[in-house]
């Protein structure tokens, strides 16, 4: 799976988030070391806390299907139709940490087709493990 294909999955995911509250939707689609497709998406709650990212829909899709590490996480997001440069909050960049190694790749794009690369290094350094 090309990282275009992984982005235009992101995108897809994105049309179904629920975010009534912040109208900011995101997809998640994560490719996994068995070339597995796994995708998420927003899903906020009247009880603010209890939404949840759509990165950690996309892990809990990609364990619940037996994967193990990302390979690549392509990440879409953005208010109403606009998609810009997405990256993770905070807490899902600890989330994609404890799925991922040094060569995993996090991938955003815009609308204009402009697109960046991080690793998880780059995105959370010196990260907490146990
Ligand atoms: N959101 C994500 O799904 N992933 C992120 O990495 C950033 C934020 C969601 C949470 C909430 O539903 C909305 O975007 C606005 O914060």
């Amino acid at each position: 799976m090309t990282d275009d294909e992984l982005l235009d999955a992101a995108r897809a995911a994105r049309e179904a988030a629920y975010c009534p509250y912040s109208n900011f939707r995101v997809g998640a689609a994560i490719l996994d070391e068995n070339g597995g497709l796994h995708i998420g998406c927003n899903v906020e709650n009247a009880a603010y806390p209890q939404g949840n990212c759509a990165e950690a829909g996309a892990i809990a899709a990609m364990v619940a299907a037996g994967g193990k590490r990302i390979v690549t996480i392509a990440i879409a997001g953005g208010h109403s139709e606009r998609t810009s440069f997405c990256t993770p909050c905070g807490g899902c960049r600890q989330r994609i940490a404890e799925f991922a190694d040094d060569s995993t790749r996090i991938i955003a794009r815009n609308d204009n087709g402009e697109w960046h690369t991080y690793s998880v290094k780059d995105l959370l350094p010196d990260s907490f493990h146990l």
